[in-house]
């Protein structure tokens, strides 16, 4: 079953905790912690592996401490002992994501909203997505920027290619948009131009380049599910799976359940 964890970061973390949680991640992760101007970004950085741990721990049986990554050519971690293991974590502001479980690629992202201009949009997006988002009322385009973003991101994420995958050689738009569905809820969808790097990826699995509705034999519509909400007022969330249901809505982990799962491993020889 996939799911995804939200934690919230707080401005302060007191110490008893801080120790505990810097205590549970990797040396690389606390030599990086101690070198951030800023302890949020330190606090992002370690809850995001303390976060990922916990939940690791749970699927695998293995104690939080035993688990080790290793990472693909572009940064992605995956678990040594177990690459079909599979998970994404993200952090941005306030908040910290985990997407985890199933069998296939995963992918999240949470950005803090921020004002910016909405040109840079024509340099990151695709001319699908430009159109959309232009067609957006005022007041929601920066909203609906920030929606395209997470989603593209979540969806770099779960292939694993970072920036190497050019952003505008694929298009997450709504459902309706790109097949004419009509479903309740907003529905993503990816459509991908050809790519000669997700071609081989793709190969490699068998699938084969379809055509689409207008018989253009580079453009295929990718298997991969999205989910996209607001996190609050200020964040926004996406994660993608390439196969798979993902659920419905985030479950909040607190600090407090974080700390206590340490504990208790801790107190239990783990
Ligand atoms: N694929 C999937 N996950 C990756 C990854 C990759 N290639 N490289 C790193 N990660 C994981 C790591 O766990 C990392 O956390 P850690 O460094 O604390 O271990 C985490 O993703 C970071 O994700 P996030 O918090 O969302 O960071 P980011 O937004 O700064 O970086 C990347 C996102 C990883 C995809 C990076 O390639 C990047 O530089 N992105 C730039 C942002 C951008 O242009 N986005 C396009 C949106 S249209
Ligand atoms: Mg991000």
């Amino acid at each position: 079953m996939i799911t995804i964890q939200v934690l919230q970061v707080p401005s302060v973390i007191p110490e008893p905790y801080w120790d505990i949680f810097l205590s549970s991640v990797s040396e690389e992760r606390r030599a990086q912690a101690s070198r951030f101007m800023h302890q949020a970004d330190a606090y992002r950085s370690v809850l995001g592996e303390v976060l990922t741990r916990v939940k690791l721990s749970k699927l695998t049986g293995l104690g939080h401490r035993e688990i080790t990554f290793t990472r693909n050519k572009y940064g992605k971690p995956s678990l040594t002992h177990d690459a079909d293991a599979q998970f994404n974590v993200s952090h941005s502001g306030d908040w910290i994501a985990l997407i985890a479980g199933g069998k296939d690629e995963l992918g999240v992202d949470v950005e803090k909203i921020a004002p910016i201009d909405l040109q840079i949009a024509e340099r990151f997006f695709s001319p699908q997505e430009n159109t959309y988002l232009a067609a957006q009322p005022a007041d929601q385009q920066l909203h609906t920027f920030y929606r395209l973003w997470t989603l593209k991101e979540s969806y770099i994420k779960a292939i694993g290619t970072g920036l190497s995958l050019p952003l505008d050689s694929f298009a997450i738009l709504p459902s309706q948009y790109v097949q004419g569905q009509q479903v309740g809820d907003l529905c993503w969808c990816c459509t991908q131009t050809g790519h000669a790097e997700l071609t081989g990826k793709l190969q490699q699995k068998g699938e084969q380049l379809s055509s689409d509705a207008e018989g253009d034999q580079n453009i295929r519509v990718m298997p991969h599910r999205f989910y996209s909400q607001p996190l609050d007022a200020k964040h926004m969330l996406a994660a993608c799976t390439a196969d798979g249901e993902l659920p419905m809505r985030p479950e909040v982990v607190t600090l407090d359940k974080m700390y206590t799962k340490l504990v208790e491993d801790a107190n239990a020889g783990r």
